[in-house]
């Protein structure tokens, strides 16, 4: 695998612990150089491996200063391959070449002036004076034998250094945020000038890459994968149905929290298009049998997050022997899921939807995705002819409707609900903005008002629009929805939905609010 024409041309990126690694590899990837990322503790062995043509060291919480902070094998430097440090990565160079790092007078956390003040490839064509991006604590006080400095910031004298007979550099700054406003020049000139990388990423290359990954995976096991109709796992499904055909079976779980129409288009999708071994299994009664009594959001995500893994678990044993659980698990999952074994990053939440599948069921996961990006994902799909429809569709929560449902959920109350769903999704369609906005949905409040209709008083439900614009999901913007369409779904769910009198529309930012009401 070391020869393949992706492996020559890969940059290995060592995660100290940065929320901002994934940012790193995302710019990577955007110049079409194939990137990884690992754990800071990765064996000088499989470094040897790996033979990139550069190393980023990114950033991290931890000081060199403290007793156990992390560290790298320092045997990577004398491999040859051109390094560059970024911020704790650029202090632990300075560490470990023998300069001093102390903590700042003066933390530096935001924007300042970078000082241009000798010729370096990395600031070719950089301007002098632009704004960086800083977020550290500690800073370089003495050189590391060998370096010089080659920029400054009011804070930090020693704000970027190099040492180019050995290609080694150090940036204080993150050249991989937006808020460094020529990071994507200095990121450029470290790929291309110095480690000399040429742009041979591409779509194609990567999805034959990964056929054959899965192929020496799996062999002739078979591969079981809990079909969502979400990006994900669809695109996963279609991936791995071409590396391994017949030997790839989904399961597509109907829990009766689906959004209207959608187990029929997964079903048509999949079967009739792409040809792969579906079964749909219908567990709404089950499910629903569970959810009974239960309005706490928690209890509620766990009722369901447990009948499905026993729902699962039953239907896979009645279909034959599984060593392979499919999943399209994306590097923000796994960043957020996960510490790095070994490394130093923090657990920041766990796994929602199927986290005790694999050990239970005694499989292994195949997770394709684990490097990837959502749109990077939506590339790859698009690339293997997959429609748009499904390419470009709104995320949707593992526990589905119960977590739209406020309080009680009841078969009425949930007809109430995707009938109003059906009429946002068909509006926001109808006006142009489904593709601009993360999400929007519909909302049964646990509240009753009073209304008048005709001539009657009524005392009916209350249905709230959410709609938001985010780019990750982790944070998001109520949407400026247009007042005529707001207007156009009021209108149509008092109308056609019965049991509503009112809509209200969520003007909630995520945080402090979330996305989904519970
Ligand atoms: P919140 O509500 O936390 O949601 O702002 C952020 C994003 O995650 C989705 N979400 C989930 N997705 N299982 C999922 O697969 C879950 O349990 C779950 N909870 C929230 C939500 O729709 C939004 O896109």
């Amino acid at each position: 695998m070391t020869t393949d024409i992706l492996h020559e041309q890969k940059i290995l990126i060592l995660d100290f612990g940065s929320q901002y690694t994934q940012n790193i590899a995302r710019k990577v990837r955007e110049f079409q150089i194939y990137c990884e990322i690992h754990p800071c503790t990765l064996t000088f062995e499989e470094i040897k491996t790996i033979n990139a043509k550069g190393i980023i060291l990114s950033g991290g919480p931890a000081s060199v200063q403290e007793k156990d902070s992390p560290l790298c094998d320092p045997r990577l430097f004398e491999l040859g391959f051109p390094i560059l440090g970024i911020c704790y990565g650029m202090q632990l160079i300075t560490h470990l070449f023998g300069g001093k790092v102390d903590s700042s007078p003066n933390r530096e956390f935001g924007s300042a002036e970078l000082m241009l003040n000798e010729f370096s490839d990395m600031f070719e064509e950089v301007k002098n004076n632009s704004i960086v991006w800083m977020s550290h604590g500690d800073r370089i006080s003495k050189l590391p034998t060998g370096f010089k400095g080659i920029a400054s910031t009011n804070n930090s004298p020693l704000a970027a250094i190099e040492n180019s007979s050995e290609k080694i550099y150090g940036l204080q700054f993150h050249p991989e945020v937006v808020h460094t406003i020529e990071g994507t020049k200095i990121l450029k000139n470290f790929l291309f000038k110095i480690c000399e990388c040429s742009q041979n990423w591409k779509m194609e290359s990567l999805i034959e890459y990964m056929i054959r990954d899965i192929q020496n995976k799996v062999k002739n096991s078979n591969v079981v994968c809990g079909l969502s109709g979400g990006v994900d796992s669809s695109v996963a499904a279609v991936l791995i149905h071409k590396a391994i055909g017949e030997n790839l079976h989904c399961l597509f779980i109907d829990n009766g929290l689906l959004r209207t129409g959608e187990k029929e288009k997964v079903e048509s999708t999949f079967r009739d298009n792409f040809n792969i071994n579906l079964d749909v299994i219908d567990a709404a009664d089950r499910f629903l049998e569970k959810l009974k009594g239960i309005t706490d959001p928690e209890q509620k995500r766990k009722s369901i997050g447990n009948t499905f893994i026993e729902v699962f678990e039953e239907e896979a044993k009645k279909r034959g022997d599984f060593t392979f659980l499919a999943q399209g698990t994306l590097y923000p999952d796994v960043i957020e899921s996960v510490s790095f074994k070994g490394g130093p990053s923090v657990v920041i939440k766990s796994h929602h939807n199927v986290g005790g599948l694999p050990d239970k069921m005694n499989l292994k996961l195949l997770e394709p995705f684990r490097e990837l990006f959502k749109d990077e994902v939506r590339l790859l799909g698009r690339e293997m002819g997959m429609p748009d429809e499904i390419i470009n569709r709104q995320p949707f929560p593992g526990p589905g409707l119960a977590i739209r449902i406020l309080g009680d959920i009841t078969p009425e109350r949930l007809d109430i609900l995707c009938a109003a769903d059906k009429i946002i999704l068909e509006e926001v369609k109808a006006f142009g903005l489904y593709n601009d906005l993360w999400q929007s949905f519909a909302v049964l409040l646990p509240v009753k008002t009073v209304g008048v209709m005709g001539d009657s008083r009524t005392y009916e439900s209350v249905v709230a629009i959410r709609a938001v614009t985010s780019t990750d999901g982790m944070t998001a913007d109520w949407a400026h929805l247009p007042y005529e369409l707001l207007g156009k779904l009021s209108n149509r769910i008092i109308n056609e939905v019965h049991g509503v009198n009112r809509v209200v529309y969520d003007i909630s930012s995520k945080p402090p609010g979330t996305i989904e009401w519970e």
